[in-house]
């Protein structure tokens, strides 16, 4: 069952005429023959009920924009977006009391402390006074900032801004979640607690929606990942999926202590593409077995020492950057 349907979706901003003093974004976006950014480009698909699902692209790739007309800030050019069957931007009360929403640069408020800033929001959402104090408390200690609920958060680190942002989209129960790049810039340890309570809200029943550039994290995270670039999707499928897209993307990495000549590595008959690395090569081959087999040959016959020797498994990051130059030549 879907929750989410998004129906020709488009949003397009006119380019600002010279010598005024707005500042333009980065100019990413396809540019239309009237200068016009189509930043978000006739897209559709569907989000189902209990999954991660992940929007990932490049930066200025419409991720953004596109979030923002799922979560009613902004009025789309064409199209719609729905949840549970209702139009996002005629029913924004609504949608706002079904959903949680991490903003790419949202706020916290910074002369309220953890605590107080969790209250301050549940009573906002109606959230009853009993209630209250008892989930703002538990959702601090999930996201270890128990601890630190008495201090103000002007005094907290981006890390712990976010975990608190999280916090607050979560003080009304929602039943789906959306997050603007919810780890980016982020210490490890709160980009770690973040990861692992999205999946614990979800294996509660959450629906999440999460936008990242960051291909590990849609690797790690999500169940389905579109990609987006100039604001169009140009691919929507599993992790695992966009993973077998790259299977003919194989390669292997050898370091060794003495030197060896490029040019006799190029020559050996399993290998495609050479690339010279600190310390080492970096081969594209045909096939990992013979491929394997002839540079232990090389190896042995030009008297190297062998330090390491890795082989590839195609990574989400291969097929994104593939899938990405695909669309690019089209
Ligand atoms: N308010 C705006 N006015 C003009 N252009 C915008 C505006 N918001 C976004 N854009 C442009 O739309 C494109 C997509 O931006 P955005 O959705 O923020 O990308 P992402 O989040 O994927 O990095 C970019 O080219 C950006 O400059
Ligand atoms: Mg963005």
């Amino acid at each position: 069952m879907s929750v989410i349907a998004i129906n020709n979706l488009a949003k397009y901003f006119s380019l600002p005429k010279k010598g005024k003093g707005g500042k333009p974004g980065p100019m990413n976006g396809k540019m239309g023959p009237m200068g016009i950014i189509r930043a978000v480009d006739n897209i559709s698909f569907e989000v189902k009920k209990g999954e991660i699902f992940g929007f990932l692209g490049p930066n200025g790739a419409g991720k953004t924009t596109t979030i923002r007309m799922m979560t009613g800030v902004l009025r789309p050019t064409k199209g719609n977006v729905s949840i549970f069957g209702h139009d996002v931007w005629k029913n924004q009360i609504l949608v706002k009391q079904i959903t949680g929403n991490v903003p790419e640069e949202a706020n916290v408020y910074f002369d309220l402390t953890g605590l107080q800033n969790l209250m301050f929001i549940g009573e906002i959402y109606g959230v009853p006074k009993k209630t209250r104090l008892n989930r703002a408390e538990s959702l601090l200690k999930k996201f270890e900032l128990y601890e630190k609920r008495n201090l103000k958060s002007m005094r907290y680190s981006k890390g712990m801004k976010q975990r608190l942002l999280l916090c607050m989209a979560l003080m009304s129960n929602p039943k789906i979640l959306f997050l603007d790049e919810p780890t980016s810039g982020l210490d490890v340890q709160s980009a770690r607690i973040i990861k692992q309570l999205i999946r614990e809200y979800n294996e509660k029943g959450v629906t999440i929606f999460l936008t990242t550039h960051d291909m590990e994290v849609a690797n790690e995270l999500c169940h389905r990942i579109a990609i987006i670039n100039h604001g169009k999707i140009i691919s929507l499928d599993t992790p695992q999926n966009l993973k077998a897209l790259t299977q003919e993307y194989k390669a292997i990495d050898f370091y060794f202590t003495n030197g060896a000549d490029k040019a006799k590595i190029k020559d050996l008959s399993s290998v495609r593409e050479v690339q010279e690395v600190s310390g080492g090569f970096h081969l594209i081959v045909e096939d990992i077995h013979e491929g394997i087999c002839e540079i232990v040959d090389f190896i042995k016959q030009n008297h190297l020492i062998i330090k390491q020797l890795n082989t590839h498994q195609p990574k989400l990051e291969d097929a994104f950057l593939k899938i990405i130059e695909r669309g690019d030549k089209n």
